[in-house]
């Protein structure tokens, strides 16, 4: 079994980013097992209060699923160009938790979801630099920019466009192949 956990860079109850690592999590091909987590009650940075009480318990929890997978996926929203400072936000904690554990060698791929007609193109690039800094395997075999994305959701949540809910399929089964492969 390959195992994949997605983050979510939104917290939106209506995300079109959660709802494409919920769609991706009912796609997922055979042997391979998709979970989701939000960043939900993960505080914003901060020294101090790191120095006084350590790692916060969410993190530490979130960095528990990402060892427990095999790959790790970032759903990221673009914001003003660039990555959203939630995800960032989680992201910076969890490599204060154990950067070496958490991102070193790990297979780690992006996707994302957008109104805009670039479906976070700018976003994605601007993780790379990121991702390399923290070491992590970064998957670049293809990419899922879903563009327009409040015509491919609906009010539910349901990615019911059918060309996107393919391309998600094929994204999945690519990525964790890569993860597959990492693994040997
Ligand atoms: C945005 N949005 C946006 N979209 C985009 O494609 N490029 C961008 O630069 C921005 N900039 C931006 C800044 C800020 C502060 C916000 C709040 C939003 C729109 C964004 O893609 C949209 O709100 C998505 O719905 C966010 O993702 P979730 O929450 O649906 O997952």
């Amino acid at each position: 079994m390959t195992r994949i956990l997605i983050v979510s860079g939104s917290l939106r109850a209506g995300s079109f980013n959660t709802a494409l690592a919920r769609t991706a999590q009912q796609l997922a091909p055979g042997g391979v097992q998709v979970d989701v987590a939000t960043l939900h009650g993960i505080a914003l940075y901060d020294g101090d209060t790191e120095a006084r009480e350590g790692i916060p318990a969410a993190v530490l929890a979130l960095k528990e699923r990402v060892l427990a997978a095999d790959g790790l996926l970032l759903a990221t929203p673009e914001y003003n160009n660039g990555v959203p400072g939630v995800l960032k936000n989680g992201i910076d904690w969890l490599s204060r938790a154990d950067l070496k554990a958490v991102f070193g060698g790990r297979p780690v791929g992006l996707m994302g979801a957008s109104p805009s007609g670039f479906g976070t193109l700018l976003s994605q690039a601007a993780w790379l630099a990121t991702l390399k800094s923290l070491g992590a395997q970064v998957y670049s075999g293809s990419a899922l920019m879903v563009s327009r994305a409040h015509t491919v959701f609906d009010a539910q949540g349901q990615l019911t466009d059918e060309r996107t809910r393919q391309l998600l399929t094929d994204f999945v089964a690519d990525f964790a192949a890569f993860v597959q492969q990492q693994r040997r």
